[in-house]
């Protein structure tokens, strides 16, 4: 690399070149690293529920808390477990029924050289509530994801029938190791994950309740063949995707990640002779959240959303780490990214590949009304559908500013609240865990 020869500190050139690229924003974090108020490390007794066990059950991935807080839905290796969590101290198994892979998917997945041991289980990935009687919950099910609705009676999970086991393609990843992310809107399931067995296929889809079925289109390549999805947000005409996937925006760099939203709209229907049973309203954005003159954190790890209060705007918070490891460390940071600032890139500028020399230039926006992409109601006209196709990479960056950063750690998950302090103000509360 050029730059080396220059003899100065590889990463602060790279550094500097790319906070040229990236355009950070001006206010950044103090030097100071901040301190968190309450740290607890997994298992600690001092918190509200200790740890649960359960002989023979491990990999408790995925959580949903009953409406009324009182219970813990829990997804884990072949079975699904109702806890109570009214009262402190360890969670009470109220229920729990085994949902394991069928004999013959395990063999199958076996004989495909994906570990008998490790890998050719139902592990659960999805679990949402349906309404007032069901769940809805996914799979892997031996790297063939599958997918059913559990009956509650009292919150006590009612046992699955195989019959009414369906096929979970594009909700639930086949690989236990890949990412993916659901949510439930207005009775639809909107997940993103891995479409196939080699991973190698990604794909938003919508599913469940009385809409078409939408994807992404995978020959138009909306969506990088890398793309790691972490969170699912829906607001009330849109839902927004958050992931990760290599940019193709920037020939500089072989494999750059770069973090993303992007969004479809709710009352999508998909097009007629275009776009058939495809999203017409798919559109995606670079998020950006870095420190002026310091290398980017493009890795996006999770988002949630904290709506809008009486004094403040709705907002995305997101933790991030880097690719790059700064000192044989990792860090992470937060960023939040106002809903405002969101919407804005989505109504500017595209970008668009220009097919005979592969780079990526700006595009205006077009004359066409309504707008793509927006959630006009009413069939889409040919040229609108035409320009969908090609203009899904919005120019501008979403630029989030940086609440906190910190190295030697790596935040894989946040969750947000505000609460008034004894002085009456109103403070962010950012809980933010580890894998540890
Ligand atoms: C996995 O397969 C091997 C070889 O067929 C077998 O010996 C072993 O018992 C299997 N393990 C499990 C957990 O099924
Ligand atoms: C909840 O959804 C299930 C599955 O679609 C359906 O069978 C059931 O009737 C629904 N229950 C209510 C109370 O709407």
């Amino acid at each position: 690399m050029a730059l080396l020869a220059l003899g100065r500190d590889p990463w602060s050139l790279l550094g500097l070149f790319l906070s040229q690229l990236f355009l950070p924003p001006t206010a950044g974090a103090s030097g100071q690293e901040p301190l968190p108020r309450i740290t607890y490390r997994a298992g600690e007794g001092r918190r509200a529920l200790s740890l649960f066990h359960q002989k023979g059950l491990q990999d408790f991935d995925t959580l949903l808390l009953s409406g009324d807080g009182g219970t813990l839905y829990v997804g884990a290796r072949e079975a699904i477990l109702a806890l109570d969590i009214q009262n402190p101290g360890m969670p009470k198994l109220k229920s729990m029924i085994p949902w394991p892979a069928s004999d013959r998917k395990k063999s199958e997945c076996a004989f495909k050289k994906k570990s008998n041991e490790t890998q050719c289980f139902n592990f659960i990935r999805v679990l949402v509530s349906l309404n007032a009687t069901h769940l809805y919950t996914c799979g892997t099910f031996a790297f063939s994801p599958a997918c059913t609705f559990i009956e509650l009676q009292d919150s006590y999970l009612l046992p699955i029938s195989e019959d009414k086991v369906v096929e979970g393609k594009g909700q639930s990843p086949f690989d236990p190791a890949h990412k993916h992310t659901a949510v439930l809107a207005d009775g639809m399931l909107y997940s993103g994950t891995m479409n196939n067995f080699l991973g190698s296929e990604p794909i938003l889809i919508r599913t469940l309740g009385p809409q078409p079925v939408l994807k992404t289109d995978n020959f138009l390549r909306w969506l990088q063949p890398d793309a790691s999805f972490v969170a699912a947000i829906p607001s009330t005409h849109f839902v927004y995707f958050f992931f990760e996937e290599t940019a193709s925006e920037f020939e500089f760099f072989e494999k750059l990640h770069t973090s993303r939203v992007a969004r479809v709209c709710k009352n999508d229907v998909g097009g007629d002779k275009l776009l058939q049973k495809k999203w017409t309203t798919f559109l995606k954005a670079q998020l950006l959240c870095s420190q002026p003159g310091q290398l980017p954190f493009n890795v996006i790890r999770h988002a949630v959303l904290l709506p809008a209060a009486a004094s403040a705007e709705p907002r995305v918070y997101a933790a991030f780490s880097s690719q790059w490891q700064i000192g044989g460390t990792r860090s992470s940071a937060v960023c939040a990214f106002s809903l405002k600032d969101i919407k804005r890139v989505f109504e500017g500028k595209y970008k668009e590949l220009n097919k005979e020399t592969s780079r990526w230039t700006t595009y205006g926006v077009p004359e066409i009304s309504p707008r793509p992409g927006s959630c006009s109601v009413g069939p889409s006209s040919d040229k609108a559908l035409t320009f969908m196709k090609d203009h899904f990479l919005m120019d501008e960056q979403v630029v989030g500013t940086p609440l906190l950063v910190k190295s030697g750690v790596e935040y894989t998950r946040l969750a947000v609240e505000t609460a008034q302090g004894v002085d009456g103000q109103s403070h962010l509360v950012l809980y933010l865990g580890t894998g540890e």
